[in-house]
């Protein structure tokens, strides 16, 4: 349909609304207007239609419960949106369908999960959360919104901002890792990025907020497993980044699959239209996830999809992804007075409100512009944009000799590993349209740093996976052969991602046996990893020197990690989710309480194992630099807060190396009494600074009161007077200290 008939269409369509076309193009004020005039318009049956998602069969990321002609649905005006359909030629076509064929030309919204990048693919969450860098982690998100939307779609479901301390569970890898002052400050990072200053411009996108909420907490870290967490952990813990999210103004949020204290989320009033739509006062729109009304059924809280249908919607949730429940039985239980046609049209006006907000109405082929999909597609500013989250992902967890960074004084390095070689395995397992031949995997990466000058080896060694160990001798014999050796371990991508939860977090198959094997030939090794997910690296820790989280980095992995390994990038990531030392001691997370008995040593009667230290392996907030920083004291304006003041910290950084570096200066606190018990340490600050050799700077912070505040499970946020104890370092474990009092 040409343009002009569109604006002929779209001017009938807002006849109703007051004023002229020229008010088509009104600021967000008239959009309500705009809603209501539409919502007048339709049929029951069409409005239940807006609140029906379907997937494109041919890139399911679900089970497909049923069976349905799209097209046919469609041109019935009986779906308002599609996931999983990319490319402005495809787009176009189902927009089309929509906007010609139905009666009241309703555009369709398209969504995929563009978690990190749409075909420019940047490094997993997990990693980017590693940078502690806001303006970059807003900026990835920005430069996948741009190559998004120029391939046709408006909505990401994304950012997944579930607070995660179990590594069992494979959705770490989409996550911020497991604070959440830091999960909250990421989450509207992450918005900001995708929704930039303008919804409705053709280069920004609709972000979700998901998975609502607790998912991180299955049990067992066995991914869709039950979730039973108090109302106080979900107040302090899992709601802080949502919260921050729907601040930012994020324009969906999506259901998590798990339940919550007896009810499935999908159907909770308490956390949808209490929390959400109630104390948050949210106006965006709820979608399901995928089948999760269905999956009510299975759950056991409702007999059929009709009762399942009738519990999300009183619930709040607006549109129902390939559940095939509000568009099957919606229509009847309203004609049958079950369900009010009052929540069916709470729900068509939050998603006719996103479709207005994303300036569908005023053009629904605003994102089809074949020039712009091809100009914006893998272009080089989103690949040098990528290179530099990436290389600021990568945390150094050991450097005991030095090797790093390797300086060109070596003749030979030697590649060894099953991920040395494999640019699929570095796009993750979210990876929407990105394609492994996009990628520049490791021995690319590092044959490009070295050029002519080192002569790179290769020998594969073993599969990420299995037991075979016929690569061995070629690899034992290269390392001895070799100056140095770079070793590429780690998972596949689907090891980690959604339906990839594991028991055994050591180096899958044989991999850790090559490593001991190359260690035995006395070459000096390198440890690169490459991995969705916290591992146990207790040998690796202890046997190996020289050790590197390079994380899932991207379509530029190759490049970041030679910038990091030859020194053009020194590294300055800090993690944001402890290492175990071992399966056992799941869950361990910096934050935690003191318990009555705190651990003291050779004491029976405290908090210990007998077989395992209570610290994890790693810790939140660790991550080492080529060089090293030294704190000075910690100096505080004032050591007595009343209600509303402000607390002024600072702290003198010296970098005392040999590299100018990066370095994330954190600030914890503690409440030493209060009337619920409260975490040891609490992240309530941080700053990303550089610093040139031998250069000195005063860190600055300011603790507002509302950061020495905490929140009670009826969600009332409350202080208590007594004396708190404040901690700035490079990370939780080396600190300098303070304290001061609340009056
Ligand atoms: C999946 C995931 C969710 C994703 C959705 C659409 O099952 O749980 O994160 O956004 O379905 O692909």
């Amino acid at each position: 349909m040409g343009k002009k008939r569109w604006i002929a269409q779209c001017f009938m369509l807002s006849a109703f609304v007051v004023g002229n076309m020229s008010c088509v193009f009104a600021a967000d004020a008239r959009i309500e207007e705009r809603v209501d005039s539409v919502l007048r318009l339709m049929t029951l049956t069409e409005k239940i239609g807006q609140m029906n998602q379907l997937s494109n069969k041919e890139d399911l990321t679900g089970q497909q419960l049923e069976y349905f002609d799209t097209e046919t649905l469609i041109r019935a005006g009986q779906v308002g949106s599609m996931l999983n359909v990319a490319g402005v030629e495809k787009v176009r076509r189902y927009q089309e369908m929509a906007v010609n064929d139905t009666r009241l030309h309703i555009p369709l919204v398209f969504g995929l999960d563009v978690v990190h990048g749409f075909r420019t693919i940047s490094p997993i969450p997990l990693a980017e959360s590693c940078s502690w860098n806001m303006d970059l982690i807003e900026h990835s998100a920005r430069v996948a919104a741009v190559e998004a939307a120029a391939a046709g779609l408006q909505w990401t479901f994304a950012p997944m901002v579930d607070i995660a301390r179990d590594p069992r569970w494979g959705r770490v890898m989409e996550g911020a890792g497991e604070d959440p002052f830091l999960g909250a400050a990421i989450a509207a990072a992450r918005v900001k990025g995708f929704q930039g200053d303008d919804l409705s411009a053709e280069n920004t996108i609709a972000a979700c907020a998901k998975h609502f909420v607790g998912y991180g907490a299955v049990e067992g870290g066995r991914d869709y497993n039950t979730v039973d967490i108090s109302t106080q952990r979900l107040r302090e813990l899992y709601l802080p980044p949502f919260e921050a999210a729907a601040r930012a103004g994020v324009a969906t949020f999506m259901n998590a699959f798990n339940e919550l204290m007896g009810i499935p989320a999908t159907g909770s009033t308490f956390l949808v239209r209490d929390i959400l739509k109630g104390e948050w006062n949210y106006d965006g729109m709820v979608v399901s996830d995928w089948g999760s009304v269905a999956e009510m059924i299975v759950h056991g809280v409702a007999c059929d999809k009709s009762e399942a249908a009738r519990l999300a919607v009183t619930a709040g949730c607006d549109m129902d992804m390939e559940g095939y429940c509000y568009v099957s039985a919606l229509e009847d239980l309203v004609r049958k007075g079950v369900v009010p046609e009052s929540l069916i049209d709470d729900a068509v006006r939050r998603v006719l409100r996103l479709k207005f907000r994303l300036g569908l109405f005023d053009d629904p082929y605003r994102y089809c512009d074949t020039e712009r999909e091809k100009r914006e597609t893998l272009s080089a500013d989103k690949r040098d944009a990528v290179r530099s989250v990436a290389r600021e992902s990568i945390v150094l967890l050991e450097n005991r000799e030095g090797i790093l960074p390797l300086n060109k004084r070596y003749k030979s390095i030697g590649l060894i590993g099953p991920l040395a070689d494999n640019p699929d395995d570095m796009l993750g397992s979210w990876c929407a349209w990105g394609d492994g031949r996009d990628v520049v995997d490791i021995r690319q990466g590092i044959e490009q740093a070295v050029g002519k000058s080192v002569a790179i080896r290769y020998a594969k060694g073993c599969e990420v996976e299995g037991d075979d160990r016929s690569g061995f001798s070629e690899a034992i014999q290269l390392a001895r052969e070799c100056d140095v050796v770079v070793m590429c371990l780690g998972e596949n991508r689907f090891m980690s991602g959604e339906g990839a939860s594991r028991t055994r977090l050591t180096l899958p198959g044989v991999q850790r046996e090559l490593l001991q094997k190359v260690k035995e030939t006395g070459t000096p090794v390198v440890l690169l990893l490459t991995n969705g997910r916290p591992l146990v690296l207790d040998w690796e820790k202890e046997n190996i020197g020289t050790i590197v989280e390079c994380w899932q980095l991207g379509v530029e992995a190759g490049n970041a990690i030679a910038d990091v390994l030859f020194g053009k990038y020194n590294p300055s990531g800090k993690l944001v989710m402890s290492f175990p030392h071992n399966e056992g001691q799941i869950p361990v997370y910096y934050n935690c309480k003191s318990t009555g008995r705190p651990y003291i040593p050779n004491e029976r009667y405290v908090t210990h194992y007998q077989d395992c230290p209570n610290e994890p392996l790693y810790s939140f907030g660790y991550g080492l630099s080529y060089t090293r920083f030294e704190y000075g004291d910690v100096a505080l304006d004032k050591d007595i807060l009343a209600e509303g003041d402000t607390l002024h910290v600072s702290v003198p950084v010296t970098n005392v190396g040999d590299y100018d570096g990066e370095e994330v200066v954190q600030l914890y606190i503690r409440d030493l009494c209060s009337r619920i018990t409260r975490p040891e340490k609490e992240l309530r600050g941080f700053k990303k600074i550089a610093l040139k050799r031998g250069e000195t700077q005063v860190v600055e912070f300011e603790v507002s009161f509302s950061d020495l505040e905490y929140v009670l499970a009826d969600g009332s946020r409350v202080w208590d007077p007594g004396t708190f104890e404040l901690f700035v370092g490079g990370n939780p474990d080396v600190v300098k200290k303070a304290s001061f009092e609340l009056k």
